[in-house]
C-alpha cells in the first residue's frame, strides 16, 4: 500500500517530509488540491466535499492510508467523513483504508508538554496560566477545534486563536520575503494586543505557515516554544501503525506529487524550503 498525504496546496508538504524521513521505505502520494486551493476561506460544505474528492483520488492511487495534512480540511471535514462516508467507501473499494487528521496529535503535543506559566499571583492564590497561540485559516478558527480540544484535556491552557486569512494563499503564490514577514509581524502583533501579553507558546495551526516558520519564530518573543505539527504527526502515524498491522506499510520508496493545478514546478518559496526542486504531476 501507498500512504497518501493530502492538502490544499504546498503546506502539507511540510508534513509530508516528516513522515518520508519516518517511513523511507514507505510508498508515498501527495495530492494538492491547487485548483481548489486556499481552503480557509470557504464554506464548511465545500471543504467536505473537497476533501472527500482528494481522498477518494488518493484511494483510487492505491493509498489504504490518507493523512489530511491539512488542519482545515481535518477540523472541519474529517469527523464527517469518519461518520458517514468511510464506512461505505470501505465496502465499495473492498479493503480496510482510512483518513487520519492531524490536529488530535498537535493537541496531543501541545497537551503533554510539562510546561507551565506562572502568570498572575492574586492574594495567596497563585494563578498559573500557559497562554496558547494558534495561528491558523479563518475557517480553522471559527471552527474553534483547537479551542474546544485542549479544553477537554487542560483547564490550565488558555487558548487564543489568530486567523490569517491572505497568508496561506500568498505562501501558496511563493510571496516575496519581505510582504510574508510583513504579514506574520502583523498577525503576531495582532494576538499579542488581544491577550494583553506575548503568547507562552504557539502552534502553527496550518500546514502552510510551517515554510515560514522561521518568521513566526522572528516575529514572537526570542525562545517562544513553537509546536511543530510535521513532527507530532509523524510520532502519531508511526503508533497508529503500530496499533494496526492491517496496513503494511510498503517497501518500494516511491514518491509520487500530484496537482489538481498547473502541474511542474512549484516557486522558488517552496523549492528552497523543499531543499531542491519538485515537479508536480497532473491529477
Ligand atoms: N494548509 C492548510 C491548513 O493547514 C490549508 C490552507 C488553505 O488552503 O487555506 O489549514
Amino acid at each position: 500500500m501507498a500512504i497518501g498525504v493530502f492538502d490544499s496546496g504546498v503546506g502539507g508538504l511540510s508534513v509530508h517530509h516528516r513522515l518520508v524521513e519516518r517511513f523511507p521505505q514507505a510508498d508515498f502520494v501527495y495530492l494538492a488540491d491547487q485548483a481548489n486551493t486556499p481552503y480557509g476561506g470557504r464554506p464548511g460544505e465545500e471543504i467536505v466535499d473537497l476533501t472527500r474528492a482528494g481522498c477518494e483520488r488518493l484511494f483510487a492511487e492505491g493509498c489504504d492510508v490518507v493523512v489530511l495534512a491539512c488542519n482545515t480540511a481535518s477540523g472541519i471535514a474529517l469527523r464527517r467523513l469518519q461518520q458517514t462516508w468511510l464506512p461505505g467507501c470501505r465496502k465499495t473499494l473492498g479493503r480496510p483504508v482510512n483518513v487520519l487528521g492531524i490536529i488530535v496529535p498537535t493537541i496531543e503535543a501541545a497537551t503533554g508538554l510539562p510546561w507551565e506559566h506562572e502568570a498572575e499571583r492574586r492574594g495567596d492564590k497563585v494563578e498559573k496560566l500557559d497562554v496558547l497561540a494558534v495561528f491558523s485559516t479563518p475557517a480553522t478558527a471559527a471552527s474553534r477545534v483547537y479551542e474546544i480540544e485542549i479544553d477537554k484535556r487542560r483547564q490550565d491552557v488558555a487558548v487564543f486563536s489568530q486567523a490569517c486569512p491572505d497568508l496561506a494563499g500568498m505562501i501558496e503564490a511563493g510571496a516575496p520575503r519581505a510582504d510574508l514577514a510583513a504579514a506574520v509581524q502583523g498577525h503576531v502583533a495582532a494576538i499579542t494586543r488581544r491577550i494583553g501579553r506575548a503568547p507562552d507558546r504557539a502552534i502553527l495551526g496550518c500546514t502552510h505557515y510551517e515554510i515560514v516558520a522561521d518568521l513566526f519564530g522572528a516575529a514572537l518573543p526570542a525562545g517562544t516554544p513553537v509546536i511543530h505539527q510535521p513532527q507530532a504527526t509523524a510520532d502519531a502515524l508511526a503508533g497508529y501503525f503500530e496499533r494496526h498491522p492491517e496496513f503494511a506499510i510498503g517497501s518500494g520508496g516511491g514518491r509520487r506529487f500530484l496537482t489538481t493545478g498547473r502541474p511542474g514546478a512549484q516557486s522558488s518559496l517552496v523549492e528552497a524550503f523543499w531543499g531542491g526542486p519538485l515537479s508536480f504531476e497532473r491529477a
